[in-house]
């Protein structure tokens, strides 16, 4: 396929030909975030996903997230410009593994992070994300013990903020994991009036140094609403365009990971899609998302309960 000169108008175009609706998360690159119809955290999408008229829905994200729309629209085709955008976290919790893990704690209602497959969500109670997670868990009676899966970090997060034990899935996103405490400190020595803003998904050691913790979404919002102009931000770089467009002068440093030579603090798996890509895969109406109908149904209601819930 010849790819168009200009992208924006081609994606545009094709838009209009599908009725099609873009969503993106905030770790994509700035082109993708521009020409969504639709930006938010994993939440904010799930909800959108949840409401739109569309018949098409080009999903600009990982795989789970793909998935979750699809489960919420078995009608609609669901496009993801690169089906190997994958996500460690999801991966880190194969299904067969978690089914003995969970029959090995009966009693326990599952609550999952939505950043796992459609067969993890299938032997799932209840869904959650990082900006629901907490007011979830304090929905759940006090008697009643929890299964947390599959992130470990933002598990541990919960049971500190709900004061509940919660039996974790040892599970962890490795872009979240490289976060150097150390480079952390150093960088606020350098910005002592800069706010350290971080992703719960981040380790304790860098949890413990931030002065406000949320979603994409809620430190998207902070960064607006703090009066600080300067901002060391603890989650995918992606979310910073949205923080510059919002606030143009104040100054967002990404925090920085253990090695100063890589980009490791960018999602490997979200950067599988490009503005290139999204073309295609709306001009070819590929690759598109499809699962087995029984584990549809069985992963939409703890999707559903989780959507009342919120
Ligand atoms: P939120 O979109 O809920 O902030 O989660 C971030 C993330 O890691 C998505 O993969
Ligand atoms: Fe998965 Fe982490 Fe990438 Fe989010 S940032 S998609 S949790 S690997």
């Amino acid at each position: 396929h010849e790819i168009p000169q200009d992208l924006f108008t081609a994606i545009n175009e094709l838009k209009q030909e599908l009725n099609a609706v873009i969503l993106a998360h905030y770790y994509q690159e700035a082109d993708i975030q521009d020409i969504a119809d639709y930006l938010g955290d994993s939440l904010g999408l799930s909800q959108q996903a949840a409401n739109t008229d569309a018949e098409v829905i080009v999903f600009a994200g990982v795989h789970f997230m793909a998935e979750t729309a699809k489960i919420l629209n078995p009608n609609k085709l669901v496009l993801l410009p690169d089906l190997e955008a994958g996500c460690s976290l999801a991966d880190s919790c194969p299904p067969k593994e978690f089914k003995a893990f969970k029959e090995a704690h009966q009693d326990h209602i599952v609550i999952s992070y939505i950043n796992c497959s459609a067969e993890i969500k299938a032997l799932s109670d209840i869904i959650c994300t990082s900006s629901n997670a907490v007011k979830i868990v304090n929905q759940i009676p006090q008697e009643q013990p929890i299964i947390f899966a599959p992130d470990r970090n933002l598990g541990r997060y919960v049971s500190e903020q709900t004061g509940r034990d919660l039996v974790m899935w040892e599970g962890s996103c490795i872009v979240h994991e490289t976060f150097s405490e150390k480079r952390i400190v150093e960088l606020k020595v350098e910005h002592p009036t800069a706010e350290i803003i971080a992703h719960p998904e981040c380790e304790p050691p860098v949890l413990r140094h931030a002065d406000f913790i949320g979603s994409t979404t809620a430190l998207l919002n902070y960064s607006q609403n703090s009066p600080k102009n300067k901002f060391i931000v603890a989650t995918e770089p992606g979310i910073i365009h949205q923080m510059e467009k919002a606030a143009p002068n104040k100054l967002f440093i990404p925090a920085p990971g253990i090695d100063d030579n890589c980009a490791c603090n960018e999602c490997p798996y979200m950067r599988l899609n490009t503005l290139e890509k999204l073309y295609l895969a709306m001009k070819n109406k590929t690759p598109e998302i499809t699962m087995a109908e029984d584990i549809r149904i069985a992963a939409l209601k703890p999707i559903q309960r989780m959507l009342e819930m919120s």
